[in-house]
């Protein structure tokens, strides 16, 4: 299930070493999550259905959706997508025991920072970085590593120059690493915040599962950075291991250079599906074909263009019907669609996969924020549940910011500029910035070309309608 050769990616792969799965011995290397040294074992199935105990696998590979849990040394409920495997590590897919009411020893650790940046990816690195230009900031991922969804986009980004248009995402992802390091800004990886609460200032909860650790950190502002998770589609047989996200695919192949399957069916026709199609053929995996159910393919036209030429089918009007298999996708039926979203009868194609993408967008990962007591509310065009805020993303709770995903599904290059508003004026707001306005007004300048042209539309209007509803409940007031 290893990748051998890829035209692009070169996978450096740590040490050599063993781990047991339910008794059995297996190797793996240094740097890759479990579910993934599981996965380039062939092993799909990581656990059991607590009622009827049906087999779970990998979804969304970046800890947001808790179908890859096991026990891990012992430790129940351990998110194994995005957990690093170890020497030695016990890993059994028995993962139906509930904590033990005594919890194991831990340390704790009080933390305080000027600014707290939950979430390490586009907007969470970006904010970082602009706000240690003038306060103290603590940066905080549950990954083992810093960079979000862009350690795995092996496409060259569209945009301006200043966003680094023409980079690789994987190749950005590891710029901003490293500019991170060399400010100096503190860094808390594989820990998780779990809750927010408020005394005087803003106090957040974390923990690091596997080592133990247990941290309070008090912040005078909060930026919240933390992303979004993929959409599930009702259909039958769409727990089988093998169906997975979009992006999940993404993380396995791209990142770990660990094949999905052999032959995949993708589930949409946006960009994403375009740009994933593309990438499994560059992993030497097969695809069946990409099904979509609007009457017109979302994504470019250049990305359509280049999966065809490669021979692979993109039905419009189609949807999928049912995945099968046992224990893990053999197949799926897909059917044609009628002008009211219903299958059309005898239209059915049974499609020869052992794995399924589902490419069928994102909602915004707003759990955290609407801890914070920030003004929530459900906006179409941004993707689900946001937290209403205005031009300068803080949200209606004063001190708590968001940017990036979580704010309105959108891009990386976005996220970015709003990272980097969201970080400058939180930073003012505690201390007074010689050359605010200038620069802030040169970012949203920035903002406003990405939102140009057909592609920017839905975006455009979508933060209209945040800042309408922000305005509506603050009146012309702002926090800070
Ligand atoms: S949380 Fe691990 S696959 Fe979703």
């Amino acid at each position: 299930m290893r990748i051998k050769e890829h035209p692009i990616l070169e996978f450096k792969r740590g040490k050599e070493i063993y781990f047991y799965y339910n008794g059995k011995k297996l190797k793996a290397y240094e740097g890759e999550t479990i579910a993934s040294a599981l996965h380039a074992n062939g092993i799909k199935i990581l656990s059991k259905s607590a009622k009827l105990a049906r087999p779970r696998g990998f979804f969304c590979g970046i800890g947001k959706c808790s179908s890859c849990l096991m026990k891990v040394n012992g430790i129940p409920n351990v998110r194994t997508c995005i957990t690093l495997v170890k020497e030695g590590m016990v890993v059994e897919d028995d993962d139906k025991d509930l904590p033990s009411k005594e919890y194991p020893p831990c340390s704790h650790k009080k933390m305080k920072c000027d600014i707290a940046v939950v979430g390490g990816g586009p907007a969470g690195l970006s904010a970082a970085l602009e706000a240690s230009e003038h306060a103290d900031v603590l940066l905080i991922d549950e990954n083992p590593r810093l960079g979000g969804q862009l350690i795995k986009q092996t496409h060259k980004f569209f945009g301006s120059e200043n966003e680094r248009a023409g980079t690789r995402g994987i190749k950005i992802a590891e710029e901003l690493e490293e500019e991170v390091k060399n400010r100096g800004i503190r860094v808390l990886l594989n820990t998780s915040v779990i809750g927010y609460y408020e005394r005087e200032n803003h106090f957040l909860a974390c923990v690091n599962k596997m080592a133990g650790k247990v941290y309070e950190i008090e912040a005078k502002k909060i930026i919240f950075a933390t992303g979004a998770q993929e959409n599930m589609l009702i259909f039958e047989g769409n727990d089988l291991p093998g169906v997975y996200g979009a992006g999940g695919v993404q993380t396995l192949m791209n990142v770990y250079g660990v094949k999905p399957g052999e032959r995949g069916l993708i589930i949409g026709a946006g960009n994403v599906g375009l740009i994933l199609a593309y990438q499994l053929l560059q992993a030497s995996v097969n695809v069946a074909c990409i099904v979509e159910a609007m009457p017109k393919i979302g994504g470019y036209f250049v990305h359509a263009a280049k999966i065809r030429r490669c021979g692979v089918p993109i039905y419009t009007r189609h949807s999928i019907k049912k995945a099968y298999g046992d224990g893990s996708v053999e197949g799926a039926i897909i059917a044609k669609l009628d002008e009211k979203w219903n299958f059309i009868e005898g239209s059915e194609m049974d499609i020869e996969c052992d794995f399924i993408c589902l490419a069928v967008g994102l909602i915004p990962s707003i759990r955290l924020v609407a801890q914070t007591g920030a003004e929530i509310s459900y906006i179409n065009e941004a993707g689900g549940w946001v937290a209403l805020h205005n031009e300068y993303m803080e949200t209606t709770k004063e001190g708590i910011y968001v940017a990036g995903d979580l704010a309105n599904i959108e891009e990386a290059s976005t996220a970015m500029i709003e990272g980097k508003i969201a970080g400058l004026h939180a930073a003012h707001s505690i201390k007074q910035i010689v050359g605010f306005e200038s620069k802030i007004k040169k970012y949203m300048e920035e903002l406003e070309i990405f939102r140009q042209g057909y592609f920017g539309a839905r975006p455009k209007k979508a933060k209209e309608e945040i800042r309408r509803r922000y305005y509506e409940k603050m009146g012309d007031r702002r926090n800070s």
